[in-house]
């Protein structure tokens, strides 16, 4: 049979990507803390407890694997919580020790990324009414001040803020995020503030930082119409879309905010970007239901003839990988794929899963659009919000108790990717058969 390979660009960044209070564990200073202490919250009442114990030091044992894997950067976020206790607390030994793993991140040959908010906001600002409260982006920008000056020598690419547009659905629209509202109004000026903490951010740090790349983790979900000749599911579609995809970026570029009935200005926005941000799971039908307030209007499901993983959470859509570099390509700009995985305890889908994904972003690598890294979500199992521990993102599996880690074949396969910087068809062969005659038409 034909041997082929797919490579990829000279110099591509593969890595995995984490986020603190999923992996450091003991964190007990911020909203999810205080979150997942209301019973109710998360799956089983489940804790972030210990997580992955990188506050332990483990970071280091699963980071120098990763490397080892020939991973050459990782993205990871520092905890705002732990660096700024209260309003006016600063904690210099905090910082010290994320100085200390970031030269050990680079003394292991990765490149990082740091993300300075990654869904927690400190119990102080929690209190104060989080992002709804005008003041957050004003302490968030003094943060990143902080942060940043601290952090400078070490890191080059910076993320503001992951994912604005999931921040305010989970936790103004659909209730599961803290502060469990269902707030449309709420949701807007959310959203709104925390654009304008993105733009001051991303101005301290290159008033610090010359050559910085600044930009913000953008959760792409393409969405379609569940019956594209009915005018309401097409309508629910594009109005939620605009929202959800672009709302926010489209403000990077022209100043003007829309979301959902509402818009603002925000001048200040315009350019503050130096790459895209990437994240990219699944992609959604949408139906129009004219009651389901909370849900704004829609109900969404995925066809029932796409392979889903084990939680139901995520449909292998690798199509929609391909609409969202499209869409990311638009922009002109380099972009990096900063989250991308599924949930997958046995490690059945995830292959196929990866090496379908990886094969779209190679296609747009191949046609010279500027792809420039790829961060899988994640290397190890962790906290996964109001999920609990029931989902299983990891190359490996962990058991929070015992704290014991175990590989998947996932690790194996996507080390080989490292490696070779590309994809093979000895690769899917040995890790995914199914995946062939797709991923190498002949
Ligand atoms: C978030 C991650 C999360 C992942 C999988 C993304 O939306 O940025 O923190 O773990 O999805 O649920």
């Amino acid at each position: 049979m034909l041997e082929a390979t797919y490579h990829f660009p000279k110099g591509f960044l593969w890595g995995t990507a984490t986020a603190a209070h999923q992996v450091e564990g003991g964190n007990t200073n911020n909203s999810w803390y205080a979150w997942e202490n209301q019973p109710g919250r998360i799956h089983q009442g489940q804790k972030s407890g210990l997580a992955c114990d990188w506050w332990g030091g483990r970071w280091k044992d699963d980071l120098t694997q990763a490397a080892e894997d020939g991973q050459n950067a990782h993205r990871l976020s520092i905890e705002w919580s732990r660096i700024q206790p209260t309003a006016d607390t600063w904690d210099d030994d905090e910082l010290d020790k994320y100085r200390e793993m970031l030269s050990g991140i680079r003394d292991l040959g990765l490149e990082p990324m740091v993300t300075l908010h990654h869904f927690t906001d400190p119990l102080w600002v929690y209190e104060n009414g989080g992002w709804e409260n005008d003041e957050t982006p004003v302490q968030f920008a003094n943060f990143v001040r902080r942060a940043v000056d601290a952090l400078k020598d070490l890191v080059t690419f910076w993320i503001t803020i992951n994912e604005p547009a999931v921040v305010t659905n989970g936790g103004y629209l659909e209730g599961s995020f803290p502060p469990g509202k269902s707030d449309l109004g709420a949701a807007f000026k959310v959203i709104r503030n925390m654009l304008r903490g993105h733009a001051a951010a991303y101005r301290i740090i290159h008033e610090i930082q010359p050559d910085a790349q600044v930009g913000f983790a953008k959760h792409y979900r393409p969405l379609q119409p569940a019956r594209p000749w009915f005018p309401p599911d097409v309508w629910i579609t594009k109005f939620s879309s605009k929202s959800f995809n672009d709302g926010f970026s489209n403000a990077l570029v022209n100043g003007k905010f829309k979301f959902a009935f509402f818009s603002a200005d925000v001048p200040e926005a315009v350019g503050t970007q130096d790459y895209i941000g990437l994240n990219y799971y699944s992609m959604d039908q949408v139906v129009f239901k004219p009651f389901a307030v909370k849900n704004v209007f829609q109900r969404r499901y995925y066809p029932p003839e796409v392979q889903v993983s084990e939680t139901g959470f995520i449909a292998n859509r690798p199509e929609g990988m391909r609409a969202a570099l499209k869409w990311a390509r638009s922009f002109n700009l380099p972009i990096y794929i900063t989250e991308n995985g599924v949930e997958d305890s046995k490690d059945g889908m995830r292959p196929a899963y990866l090496l379908e994904h990886l094969r779209e972003v190679w296609k747009a690598a191949n046609a010279n659009w500027q792809v420039k890294g790829y961060f899988h979500w994640s290397l190890i199992d962790n906290f996964e919000w109001e999920r609990g521990w029931s989902q299983r993102f990891g190359l490996w599996n962990i058991n929070p108790e015992s704290q014991a880690r175990t590989r998947r074949k996932s690790a194996d396969l996507y080390a080989e990717i490292c490696h070779e910087n590309g994809i093979s068809t000895q690769m899917v062969m040995k890790y995914a058969p199914e995946s062939l005659q797709h991923l190498f038409p002949q």
